[in-house]
């Protein structure tokens, strides 16, 4: 069998007393969808941060593709086929949205090159920017290449960190709360973009949400104060009473006239 493109045992990460994350393992395979779901303080974040190692957890190990990935540095993982889109935007306003999208290229020390009219430099900015370009296009948003993000609306600016996150050509993106914000038309348009991501990578999506995510993810991961209460398909999960009851009432199972997975 194909080695999971990750792999994440015994997981452990506390803030003082607080036990963010107490031995989470879940494994993510290539091409899959994985939902991460939870309650706010669940620890959802806290996981991607590791992942991404934005902090030292205090136990277990985390690996992808099989290379452990403990001790690397956040920006060494998009060299490795890592992205991540924040919870928050993070665009710059005043650059274009085709040059927000640059920035994601690992490849972007060499562009600042360009700007002190360095030629090789100039050849690599012309290729960041048509591939820059391709993904705008990929994503239907190539129209506003050359507007600056405040001047664009909110779901589309998601769109735009998806765009810088794709540049970095991963094989593994992590998206925290990608819907959250959405209209349920941006959010079906989501759902198909992330579909035909699938072909190329595997996706962790951290999603409020719970139609969204049971409708994209093959697998679900729930947390709750840090630990896993269930792993499985959508179908395992809208059946699990643990899930229900963490939710307190919220509903699990789509709510009536909910686009029925
Ligand atoms: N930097 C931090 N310092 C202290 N506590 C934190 C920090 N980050 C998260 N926590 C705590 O860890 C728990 C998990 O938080 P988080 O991962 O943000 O949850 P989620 O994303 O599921 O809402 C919460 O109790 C939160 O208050
Ligand atoms: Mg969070």
């Amino acid at each position: 069998m194909e080695q999971p493109t990750l792999d994440v045992a015994d997981l452990t990460v506390r803030f003082g007393g607080v036990v963010a994350l107490d031995r989470v393992s879940l494994r993510v395979e290539a091409n899959e969808i994985h939902g991460i779901i939870g309650p706010n303080g669940a620890g959802k974040t806290t996981l991607f941060n590791a992942v991404c190692g934005f902090l030292r957890p205090q136990g277990g190990t985390i690996s992808y593709r099989g290379r452990a990935l403990l001790g690397t540095a956040p920006h060494h993982l998009a060299r490795l086929g890592i992205a991540r889109t924040l919870q928050g935007l993070g665009l710059w306003p005043g650059l274009t949205v085709l040059e927000n999208v640059v920035m994601g290229s690992h490849a972007r020390p060499h562009f600042l090159g360009s700007l002190l009219g360095m030629p090789a430099a100039d050849r690599l900015e012309r290729r960041l920017r048509g591939q820059a370009l391709e993904v705008l296009s990929e994503l239907g948003i190539a129209d506003i290449a050359d507007a600056r993000p405040p001047a664009v609306p909110y779901g589309v600016q998601k769109r735009v960190i998806i765009a810088r996150a794709l540049m970095a050509r991963p094989a593994l993106l992590l998206l925290d709360e990608p819907a959250s914000g959405l209209s349920s038309r941006e959010m079906d348009r989501l759902h198909k973009l992330v579909g035909s991501l699938r072909q190329r990578m595997s996706v962790v999506v951290v999603e409020h949400h719970l139609d969204f995510v049971m409708a994209i993810s093959q697998r679900i991961t729930v947390l709750n104060f840090g630990r896993v209460i269930a792993s499985g398909t959508p179908a395992d999960i809208r059946g699990n009473r643990e899930v229900s009851e963490a939710y307190l009432g919220q509903a699990v199972t789509p709510s009536e006239g909910a686009a029925g997975a």
